[in-house]
């Protein structure tokens, strides 16, 4: 979920919906605003069960959203009740009056429901979130809202970024506990978002609010801390402003998104290329590992293991790689480097891995795509990957920038432990620098093959995917943009382990896609598999069904980079994801129950 607040700005209602457009990415289930008109003590709420695109066209028709100067938006990833718009943010009180935001989670949901209407309060929703209106709502009467969220803030257990707005003053507060929260003033008003993304063009400065922080969104902040009034903590520099965001003559931007991974690549070995060694690992400050802890979730956890094989490879180190969500019940190993990647740098689960391993003093290494996320505040080191706004929900060239990004960071980091010398960093970072033109090459071999592949496919329930040694990862990505984005089943296996019970799935048509990396012992798989009726696609060399790199020197292209696995077979793989599920007619963009980044645990 994502949630917005803004005051002091006439027209605030547009203001809030444009922001949303840009939280979006946290989920799209639902979306609502509250404002506070004058005259009114009650706020007046504008909700649907559709997506931002939606509250825009009701805004255009709802006069207080046009006319107010205060009030919060939210939009929904599911929890707590269906998507329906009893349980679409914001949530108010009885009364009207408090209208609330919630992002995160709270925990003591049937203890405070059954307190709350055995003291005669009428919940309208299923959600965890409309409590939270209700215990504000109990000490409003006696004191001030900012004391009233202090003391309801009190009754929680969870995560939470609350912003709650009292529409008989027009005031606003803001708090969080375990859910980030951003604040900013600027011409346009005061703000507060769960991320700088939301407000980034209205702001050039911004301030971080920390767990148990209270602040009234009001000229100069307002800001209390432990319950006293203090100042507000130092502004931060945004750099995010001007962004391009729109799709071109893509169409959609999953589709502009993959075609951008050669310049992602191309910008970043430009900008830190001629730093890869000491120079780039120093400022870490972190001593050579012997043992890297893989931390991630979805497609991040597989650009780690894609990293963490390299590091492994070169240098002997081993790694072991753990989804964030399982981190607090794994058992680490002390004194661990741990690599944490996010793209978003603001999943629920990998902030909650990074307490768990704080707490066993492990040092923590991000690599994200957002510089102003949580995560690379928590870090002790941080690479950003440079990939630019991803806004396709199914990860693509941040992918891609995550491995060349940790890639960059992992030769670094073996040149400063004495691993590799001068001569060995200048042949690997020329061949890390060919990866552009072979994520280019790629994309136009996958564009050539794969529509054709596409009408024996659509109708298939479901999909198997194979991968040996180094092309394992490639293929567990596979399948996992594929499911994202067909609804389809897909496995990926071992190649080696399908004889040991996958291999009953198999009937005549089953589809195999093959990441190829060319291991001998692939051949064998195949045969058996085709034996058994499937239809084989490969990923991989020039002969394969979904060329990925060619097998001579031509156009000047390398044949791959062998100590790198064959990341550009990834490039196949997200065409015939997005090929399948522009056939099925779903949206490629924005598919069903996902978000681009679940900022809940
Ligand atoms: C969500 C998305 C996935 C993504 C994962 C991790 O589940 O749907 O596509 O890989 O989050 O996101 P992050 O921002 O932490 O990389």
């Amino acid at each position: 979920c994502g949630i917005v607040a803004c005051t002091g700005t006439p027209g605030a209602g547009r203001l809030l919906l444009d922001a949303l457009s840009r939280l979006e990415y946290r989920g799209y289930d639902s979306a609502g605003m509250a404002v506070s008109v004058t005259g009114d003590p009650r706020s007046a709420v504008l909700r649907t069960t559709f997506r931002v695109d939606d509250l825009q066209r009701r805004l255009d028709r709802w006069s207080p959203g046009l006319s107010a100067t205060a009030g919060v938006a939210h939009t929904r990833w599911a929890t707590h009740g269906e998507v329906s718009v009893d349980n679409a943010h914001p949530h108010t009180d009885c009364s009207g009056r408090v209208a609330v935001v919630h992002n995160g989670v709270i925990d003591n949901v049937l203890e405070l429901r059954a307190e709350l209407t055995g003291a005669g309060h009428t919940l309208t929703s299923q959600t965890d979130s409309e409590l939270v209106a209700h215990l504000i709502e109990r000490c409003l009467t006696q004191t001030s809202l900012r004391a009233a969220v202090e003391a309801a803030v009190q009754c929680l257990r969870g995560a939470w970024a609350l912003a709650v707005l009292d529409s008989a003053s027009g005031e606003l507060v803001v708090t969080c506990h375990g859910s980030p929260l951003v604040v900013a003033e600027s011409e346009q008003g005061v703000f507060a978002a769960s991320d700088l993304a939301a407000i980034a063009p209205w702001v050039d400065r911004y301030r971080i609010v920390e767990d148990g922080d209270v602040l009234q969104l009001a000229p100069g902040l307002p800001w209390w801390r432990e319950g006293v009034l203090v100042e507000p903590p130092s502004s931060v520099a945004s750099t995010l402003r001007g962004t391009d965001l729109t799709r071109g003559l893509h169409p959609d931007f999953m589709a502009k998104e993959i075609e951008q991974q050669p310049e992602v690549v191309a910008d970043f070995m430009a900008t830190w290329g001629p730093s890869i060694g000491r120079k780039l690992w120093s400022p870490f400050g972190l001593a050579m590992p012997r043992h890297l802890t893989i931390v991630g979730c979805g497609t991040s956890l597989h650009a780690g293991r894609a990293v963490a094989q390299v590091a492994a490879r070169l240098g002997g180190i081993p790694f072991t790689s753990i989804e964030a969500s399982e981190v607090a019940a794994t058992t680490t190993v002390p004194g661990s480097l741990a690599v944490v990647l996010s793209q978003s740098g603001e999943t629920a689960d990998v902030l909650r891995a990074v307490d768990a391993l704080h707490g066993r003093s492990h040092p923590i290494l991000a690599l994200t795509n957002n510089p102003h996320s949580a995560l690379a505040r928590r870090a002790q080191a941080v690479m950003i990957c440079r990939a630019g706004p991803e806004i396709g929900v199914a990860a693509t060239k941040t992918f891609t920038a995550q491995v060349v990004g940790g890639t960059a960071v992992v030769l670094s980091m073996l040149a400063a432990g004495g691993v590799l010398d001068r001569s060995d960093i200048h042949r690997l970072v020329t061949q890390l620098e060919s990866v552009a033109d072979l994520m280019a090459y790629a994309i136009g071999a996958a564009r050539g093959s794969v529509p054709d592949l596409v009408p024996a496919l659509v109708d298939s329930p479901g999909f198997v995917f194979l991968g040996r040694g180094p092309g394992r990862v490639f293929a567990d990505e596979g399948a996992l943009k594929l499911k994202e984005l067909t609804y389809r089943w897909a496995e990926s296996h071992a190649a080696g382990e399908l004889k040991h019970g996958p291999l009953a799935l198999i009937e005549h048509g089953t589809p195999v896609i093959v990441v190829d990396d060319g291991s001998d012992r692939l051949a064998a798989t195949i045969e058996e598999v085709r034996a058994r009726g499937a239809r084989v696609l490969s990923i991989g060399p020039e002969q394969a069904t979904i060329p990925a790199r060619t097998s001579t020197n031509a156009h000047g292209l390398a044949r791959g980079v062998d100590w790198l696995g064959p990341l550009e077979s990834v490039v196949g793989l997200q065409v015939l994801a997005r090929e399948l599920a522009v056939a099925l007619g779903r949206d490629v963009d924005k598919p069903r129950n996902l978000a681009k980044s679940v900022t809940v645990e």
